[in-house]
C-alpha cells in the first residue's frame, strides 16, 4: 500500500494504473461502513484508491470540525487489511491553496434538509468531492446511503458536469441495534449511545406503516416524530418523507419514497435514512 500526500504523487502514481480504479473518499476514523465501500471497490476494480481528509470547508463554524475524530495509523491499519492500493492523505494546503476560490454549488436539491440545517454544507462536499475526483479520474466512486442526501447532491453534480465516475451506492452498516455506523458514534455516552437507536425504530415505522399500505406522508412523519418524543434524550432536527429523486416533500407516497430524520442525541447530531418500497 501506497501512501501520499500531494496531487502531484497521486496523479504520477495514477497515470501507471492499468484497468479501472474505484475510489473512496473518507474522512478517516474508519469504521465497518467505510470498510464495505472498500470491500466493494475492491470487488469490482483492478486498483482501488481511498483518500482520508477532513475536509474544514464542509463544516459550519459551530460544527465540530477541531473534535471530529481522527486516528490515522489505526485507519492505514485498517486500510492495509483491506488490500487498498493507495491512500491519498492530504493536507489543508495541498486543498486549498492560498487565494482558493472556487466552488461547486449544487442548487436546489443541496439546499433542503441538510443543506436548510447546515447551511454550505454541500457546497464544501460538492467541491471536494468534484476536486477528488480531477486529481483521482477514478473509474468508480463508492459513496454510503447513510449520507443519502450527499449521494443525491453528488449523483446531480456528476450529470450536471458531466464528469466521468460512476457513482455507486453501498447499503448502510449498522450495529446490531440498528444504530447506522457513523463515526460521530464515538461522541455519545453509554447512556446517549442507547437513546441514539430511536432514529432506527423511528425509520423501521415508517417502513412498516408503509408496507402496511400507508401513502400519506404526513401520517408517517407525525407517528415518526410522536415515537421520537417519547425518547427523553432526543431533539428533532427533522423528519422527512421524501421523493428520493429529488428529496422534495410528499404528501402522498405514490414515487419511490424516502424517509430520512436528524436528530440531536445531547450534543451529537445523527442521521439515517431508509428507502421505503
Ligand atoms: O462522506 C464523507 O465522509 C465526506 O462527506 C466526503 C464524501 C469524504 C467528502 O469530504
Amino acid at each position: 500500500m501506497t501512501i501520499v500526500k500531494t496531487i502531484s504523487e497521486i496523479r504520477a502514481l495514477r497515470q501507471k494504473l492499468k484497468g479501472s480504479v474505484g475510489f473512496v473518499p473518507t474522512m478517516g476514523f474508519l469504521h465497518e461502513g467505510h470498510l464495505a465501500l472498500v470491500k466493494r471497490a475492491k470487488a469490482e476494480n483492478s486498483a482501488v484508491i481511498v483518500s482520508i481528509y477532513v475536509n474544514p470547508a464542509q463544516f459550519g463554524p459551530r460544527e465540530d470540525f477541531g473534535a471530529y475524530p481522527r486516528d490515522l495509523d489505526r485507519d492505514l491499519e485498517l486500510l492495509r487489511k483491506e488490500g487498498t492500493d493507495i491512500v491519498f492523505v492530504p493536507s489543508d494546503d495541498e486543498m486549498y491553496p492560498h487565494e482558493f476560490s472556487s466552488w461547486v454549488d449544487v442548487e436546489k436539491v443541496a439546499e433542503r434538509l441538510e443543506g436548510a440545517s447546515r447551511p454550505g454544507h454541500f457546497r464544501g462536499v460538492a467541491t471536494i468531492v468534484a476536486k477528488l475526483f480531477n486529481i483521482v479520474q477514478p473509474t468508480r466512486a463508492y459513496f454510503g446511503q447513510k449520507d443519502a442526501q450527499q449521494v443525491v447532491v453528488i449523483k446531480r453534480m456528476v450529470a450536471d458536469l458531466s464528469m466521468n465516475p460512476e457513482v455507486v451506492i453501498v447499503p448502510t452498516v449498522r450495529e446490531n441495534d440498528g444504530l447506522a455506523m457513523s463515526s460521530r458514534n464515538v461522541y455519545l455516552s453509554p447512556r446517549e449511545r442507547q437513546a441514539a437507536t430511536i432514529l432506527f425504530k423511528a425509520l423501521t415505522l415508517a417502513r412498516q406503516l408503509r408496507r402496511d399500505g400507508e401513502k400519506d406522508a404526513e401520517k408517517i412523519r407525525r407517528k415518526m416524530t410522536a415515537l421520537i418524543r417519547k425518547e427523553p434524550l432526543a431533539q428533532i432536527d427533522y423528519v422527512s418523507i421524501a421523493d428520493a429523486g429529488t428529496l422534495e416533500e410528499l404528501d402522498l407516497i405514490d414515487r419511490p419514497a424516502v424517509a430520512s430524520l436528524a436528530v440531536r442525541i445531547g450534543k451529537t447530531r445523527l442521521i439515517d435514512n431508509m428507502p421505503l418500497e
